[in-house]
């Protein structure tokens, strides 16, 4: 008797490969693809950077694929001439009995027109197999070309407290360097790091990436995100640290004045002009709309309270990453998020319904279970956390203990 078909292994799979191009497709999407014949591998490939063969057509010239395979592929393969010829033509060619896809390809250029045309063909399609967890993948692609913005991450480093730096402005480094290496993974990942030209002028940031392709475990030479940079006024003088910086800078400003433009071109940067939100600050939804069309689809947000409060309110946050150190600022300190007066509990932002909330540590820890030896707790299920450093911690669904050294700090993801 034939095997019943997993279909939702063979394309966790094809996730896994997916992942490897974490850092280097963009403005792209990650994208994994597994041939199966008889149950058996056939062959497997990932699109691995921008320009390069797409998933399929790795797949497909790695190993000789028999008619009558099937393909497992986390996006719909495309249908239209973009850097590649489209990849359902390959498929086609290939006789494959069935394609599995995760998820259509919100590009409008394709947009169901690939599952269209296998299907034309006489070629089964099976589409939607492990979506959420594709879509989960490819959160900046989705949302540019879903929302027309792209995907905004925003990353604070805050004290037990709650508070980002002192009242002096002083906020480096309040947590260490496994936090500060978890942020450059994320910084990596990103299309764009969006931040002020008021934390660019208190902090004197590079906002650049300080980690290898080996660091990250990648083939490819990592690309540097772009700094946006919003200075409505044009404040920055262009001889600050982050123009001394590889990567290019988006300055995003209000002032049309050619003399102060210039300074900054001529410290590197581009500028571009956006409209005012009516307050004086620059508008955050066309800034936001401006950096989709320019084909941004992660941002990574570092800034303090006032910008980090304002995007809140506007709803462009899609991520909130805590960094939360064991240490105490005080409550003279400046907080985490401008958001005005809050009247009521129900009002506070920015959880809503269906928001996922994961928390992790970050760094140097030490387990203390020892207080709480397995024995003592029959029954309670046992699961195994690694730490960002590396040292295996253990926990309990029940409870969780921890010393968290000087320089380690918890790690809360909020998404939406
Ligand atoms: N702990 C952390 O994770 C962390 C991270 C970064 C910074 N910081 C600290 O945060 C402090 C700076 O915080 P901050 O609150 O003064 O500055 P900020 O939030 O970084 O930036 C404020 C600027 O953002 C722009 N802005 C504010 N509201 C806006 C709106 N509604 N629409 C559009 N643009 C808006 C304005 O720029 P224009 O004036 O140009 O219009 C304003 O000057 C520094 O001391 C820094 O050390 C801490």
């Amino acid at each position: 008797m034939p095997r019943p078909v997993n279909h939702e292994f063979w394309m966790a799979q094809a996730l896994r490969l997916a992942r490897k191009g974490m850092y280097s497709t963009h403005p792209n999407p990650r994208v994994g693809c597994v041939i199966v014949k008889d149950a058996k591998l056939v062959s497997q490939g990932w699109h691995e950077f921008t320009g390069g063969p797409h998933a399929e057509i790795n797949a497909i010239e790695k190993n000789q694929v028999p008619p009558g395979s099937d393909f497992y592929t986390t996006l719909e393969p495309c249908s239209h001439h973009g850097k590649t010829p489209p990849c359902v033509d390959a498929l086609i060619e290939l006789k494959p009995r069935r394609v599995v896809v995760a998820m259509q390809d919100p590009n409008p250029l394709v947009a169901g027109a690939g599952i269209g045309k296998l299907e034309a063909n006489g070629i089964k399609v099976v589409q939607g197999v492990l979506e959420s967890e594709a879509r989960l993948l490819n959160p900046g692609f989705i949302s540019r070309l879903e929302k027309g913005r792209p995907f905004v991450r925003l990353k604070m480093a805050i004290s037990l407290d709650g508070r980002t730096a002192l009242k002096s402005g002083e906020s480096r480094w309040i947590t260490g360097k496994s936090a500060r290496l978890d942020v450059q993974r994320l910084r990596a990942r990103s299309s764009a790091i969006l931040t002020s030209a008021k934390t660019v002028m208190d902090d004197n940031p590079s906002l650049n990436l300080r980690v290898s392709k080996s660091d990250l475990d990648q083939n490819v030479e990592l690309r540097h995100p772009v700094r946006v940079i919003l200075d409505a006024e044009l404040r920055l003088t262009g001889k600050e640290k982050i123009f001394g910086t590889d990567g290019e800078i988006w300055i995003y400003t209000l002032n049309s004045s050619p003399f102060e433009i210039e300074r900054l071109v001529a410290a590197g940067a581009q500028v571009s002009i956006l409209d005012d939100s009516g307050s004086g600050n620059i508008n955050l939804k066309k800034l936001m709309s401006h950096l989709a069309k320019r084909e941004i689809n992660e941002v990574h947000t570092e800034c303090g309270q006032t910008l980090a409060g304002a995007l809140v309110q506007q709803g462009l946050v899609d991520e909130i990453i805590i960094y939360m150190a064991p240490k105490l600022l005080g409550s003279r300190s400046i907080g985490a998020f401008d958001l005005g007066q809050i009247s009521h509990i129900r009002n506070t932002r920015p959880t809503h319904a269906g928001d996922q909330a994961t928390s992790q540590q970050v760094g140097s820890t030490t387990q203390t279970m020892d207080s709480h030896p397995r024995s003592s707790h029959p029954g309670v299920p046992w699961v195994k956390q690694q730490s960002l450093s590396g040292q295996l911690a253990t926990s309990t669904k029940m409870t969780s203990a921890w010393t968290l050294h000087e320089k380690a700090a918890t790690k809360v993801t909020i998404r939406r």
